[in-house]
């Protein structure tokens, strides 16, 4: 069974694996890049990584019109239940902490970063995302700055690392560099870059340093572009 990973601008994702519909991070409707709108989307699981209106974007209202189960710390979780998320459809997570679902394992890991909602209520502590399907590890480190346990989180192998290179507000590209340099991936793709001009980053030089400096191949993909695992 083939699993395909689809980039929706910024740091959403939409993940067709095991039959199920998974997204992550779902900033859609206010994305500058993103190729759809919330209404167009199909979830059966939503992975949000943290409070920020960037990232939590258009849960709720995807939440309410599919049905899809969110997995989200504890925090953020209790926040989506107050905007009529159904609270038997959350699963609430710490890092560290992982859940096997229908499509495949979900741990919720360290990132270095904050976390408060869109209305300023607390949010609880960031994470990232190390997703187990159909036998193949994929690492979403989300936002977060470079951290040297990275190597353990890669520790069991990665087919896919998918990392932040916009600076800023997260790692940068150098930084990026050395993050695969402790992951070790298979494969490498940038996200959180040219959504606005504060994190512009030229992703051709980025994949350059990624093939000059490590072993793992790049994966520079427009908004809508697809990787096949
Ligand atoms: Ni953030
Ligand atoms: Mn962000």
């Amino acid at each position: 069974m083939t699993t395909t990973i689809t980039w929706l601008g910024h740091n959403a994702w939409s993940i067709e694996t095991a039959g199920k519909s998974i997204l992550v991070d779902p900033f859609l409707n206010d994305s500058p890049t993103a190729p759809v709108k919330a209404d167009g989307v199909r979830a059966d699981f939503i992975l949000l990584s943290h409070g920020h209106g960037d990232h939590v974007g258009d849960t709720v209202a995807i939440a309410r019109r599919t049905g899809a189960t969110v997995l989200a710390n504890f925090e953020v979780g209790q926040w989506l239940a107050g905007k009529g998320v159904s609270s038997g459809k959350i699963i609430g997570m710490n890092p560290g902490g992982g859940i096997q679902q229908p499509f495949g394992h979900v741990k919720f890991t360290i990132a270095h970063h904050s976390s408060s909602m869109p209305d300023g209520s607390y949010g609880g502590v960031p994470g990232g995302f190390l997703l187990t399907l159909d036998g193949e590890r994929v690492y979403f480190a989300c936002d977060t700055a470079l951290f040297l346990d990275m190597k353990l989180i890669g520790a069991g192998g990665l087919d896919l690392a998918v990392l932040p290179i916009g600076d800023l507000y997260t790692m940068g590209p150098d930084d990026s560099i050395d993050a695969v340099k402790l992951l070790n991936p298979k494969r490498v793709a940038p996200c959180h870059y040219n959504t606005w001009p504060p994190i512009a980053q030229d992703a051709g030089s980025w994949a350059q340093k990624v093939r000059s400096h490590t072993a793992a191949e790049p994966l520079v993909l427009e908004p809508g572009g697809k990787i096949a695992l």
